[in-house]
């Protein structure tokens, strides 16, 4: 049994995600989950709320509640969500756990006594009115270059030109429109990422199965114009954790907290760490997940994420885990994704622009959301929600192929033999060819599953469940039934074995209805087919079941259409 480490990006915490947040990274780490427990693996998955940040601070102002109190009720929306949605994290964890604070101030200690911090003065905007140190781009004013009066502090909106905060004309606080602004001197922590280049350089280059993508992110910032640069990770904020070295205060950083890009992926460790609690383990049970010196040396760690995650994971947070100098599980695999857009335009959260996560399981289950993003998962290039494409896909693969085949067939077996798998009869060469050609597509399945290649995973799925429908058809066994009623028992029988195989391949994608399936065939029995004759044998003569009801209704073009507009002018 392999063991099998894996994460996905921790989504901000301001706010409900979209459907585009939510395949480029979450969704299709539950897939690679979901089908490696059900091959029988030992997996961790873990995900959490990435806390901390100017964009939680505002977001909680927004709401007019104090900072800790929206993560908590954020963090609470987000993981109902997120079960909505079936995704089977091991532990949701938040990165504003105790275990994470912990756990960062410990990383900054080690990379400290290792020589790679230093301290850095540097000059910074204070707003007066807000009692707080601006980053750039909360900084607005008249851009010198075109005179357009909401230029931020970091790049001109409309003129793009890359502005400093002193170059704004009649400069003000986005957060409070004040003009009370000042410029203040102060200290900050550097972590001396160019000391690690060397390190990382030869890390990637050992990485010769990772998709190109992923490595040429990754080269380029360690080799563009002067490399890898060394990162500021503290701020002037309240909200946050503390810079402290270890348990130890660090004279200079009074006040400040750690950047939220250093804290986040610490939380991947961390969230072990809570989950750990959550479930009365020790930390011995955490630890072998990603320790290498204790226990996980055999763990392959797998991480999910969107292509802006990128440098993040191939070169920041690695730099902390070998700065450290301790034996801290290092990636092995790493997934990334492009974008989906939204009907012509991109998903945006800060216009309300596309379908989020609980718009989405308020106007159908989570499995026909599951079933198109997955299958249409933006992996070779951006791809692109249309709700007539939804409408087709969920209509056609859904409900036209598996939906149909389950309603057929136990429908069938209802009327002419009754609720329970019929005997008598045997397989010919007509179940024979069947079978091969399953064993066939079963094995690429895995092969597209274990490669993580979401969207050719998809396809053999359908065409598994195509193959068992072009099956039916032509085996005819309404038409059968009429001269051989032996011969469409043995059809009728292997019908219903398949929608237990079935329920067991599909599970990974449409949890939900595959919960069903099984239940419908009454069969707790999700074994993996290493043997597709055999696995269609499970449920041999005489063993009960029911017909299930609808598993995927179809979309209608009214409903189309009224989801169309009301979707059409973004969210209030
Ligand atoms: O892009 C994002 O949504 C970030 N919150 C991802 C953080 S991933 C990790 F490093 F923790
Ligand atoms: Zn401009």
């Amino acid at each position: 049994m392999a063991r099998i480490l894996i994460t996905s990006a921790i989504p901000y915490i301001n706010g409900i995600k979209h459907l585009g947040n939510l395949v480029g990274s979450q969704l299709p780490a539950d897939l690679y989950a979901r089908y490696q427990r059900g091959r029988g693996n030992e997996v961790m998955f873990l995900c959490a709320t990435d806390e901390h940040g100017t964009p939680a601070e505002l977001a909680a102002a927004k709401a007019g509640k104090p900072v800790a109190e929206y993560c908590a009720e954020m963090w609470e929306v987000q993981n109902r969500l997120g079960q909505g949605f079936g995704l089977s994290f091991d532990h949701f964890g938040r990165s504003s756990s105790k275990q994470n604070h912990r756990l960062t101030q410990h990383f900054a200690g080690k990379l400290a006594e290792a020589g790679l911090i230093r301290e850095v003065s540097e000059k910074q905007v204070f707003s007066n009115a807000d009692k707080r140190f601006l980053p750039d781009r909360y900084i607005e004013g008249t851009c010198p270059n075109c005179g357009y009066d909401r230029a931020r502090g970091d790049q001109c909106e409309n003129c793009t030109k890359q502005l400093d905060p002193t170059d704004l004309i009649e400069p003000r606080s986005a957060i409070s429109g004040s003009t009370d602004l000042e410029v203040r001197e102060t200290k900050h922590l550097y972590l001396c990422q160019s000391q690690l280049k060397d390190r990382l350089d030869a890390w990637i280059d050992s990485k010769s199965d990772w998709p190109l993508l992923t490595t040429s992110i990754a080269k380029k910032w360690l080799h563009d114009g002067d490399g890898l640069q060394d990162r500021g990770i503290t701020r002037d904020l309240d909200w946050g954790i503390p810079v402290k070295k270890g348990d130890e205060d660090w004279p200079g950083m009074e006040g400040k907290v750690f950047y939220v890009w250093f804290d986040a992926p610490i939380e991947y460790i961390a969230c072990a760490g809570e989950w750990a609690e959550a479930n009365g383990k020790t930390e011995a049970d955490w630890q072998r997940w990603w320790r290498t010196d204790k226990g996980a040396d055999d763990v392959r760690y797998v991480q999910f994420m969107g292509k802006d995650n990128v440098p993040f994971h191939t070169l920041s947070f690695p730099a902390t885990i070998l700065g450290s100098g301790e034996p801290w599980k290092l990636v092995d695999h790493l997934k990334s994704f492009n974008y989906l857009n939204y009907d012509g335009g991109q998903f945006s959260t800060s216009q309300g622009r596309g379908v989020f996560m609980d718009q989405a399981l308020e106007i159908l289950p989570a499995d026909y959301w599951r079933w198109w993003l997955l299958s249409h998962a933006p992996e070779s290039s951006d791809s692109e929600f249309t709700w007539e494409n939804f409408q087709s896909s969920v209509n056609k693969d859904l409900a036209d192929v598996l939906g149909n085949f389950v309603s057929r067939i136990t429908k069938f077996c209802r009327s002419k033999f009754g609720e329970a798998v019929p005997e008598g009869g045997e397989f010919g060469p007509q179940e024979q060819a069947l079978i091969e050609e399953l064993t066939t597509r079963v094995r690429a399945y895995e092969r597209h599953m274990e490669a993580m290649d979401v969207r050719k995973s998809a396809q053999e799925l359908r065409a598994i469940w195509v193959a068992g429908n072009e099956y039916l058809q032509s085996a005819a066994p309404w038409a059968t039934f009429k001269t051989d009623p032996d011969r469409a028992a043995a059809q009728v029988r292997l019908g219903l074995n398949l929608i237990r195989l079935y329920a067991v391949l599909s599970a990974p994608f449409i949890p939900f209805a595959s919960a069903r399936m099984l239940e419908a065939m009454r069969t707790e029995d999700a074994s993996w087919p290493d043997d597709v004759a055999t696995a269609l044998q499970a449920l041999p003569p005489g063993h009960t079941f029911t017909v299930p009801d609808v598993l995927f209704a179809k979309i209608t073009d009214e409903e189309r259409e009224s989801w169309q507009a009301r979707f059409a002018g973004g969210r209030s």
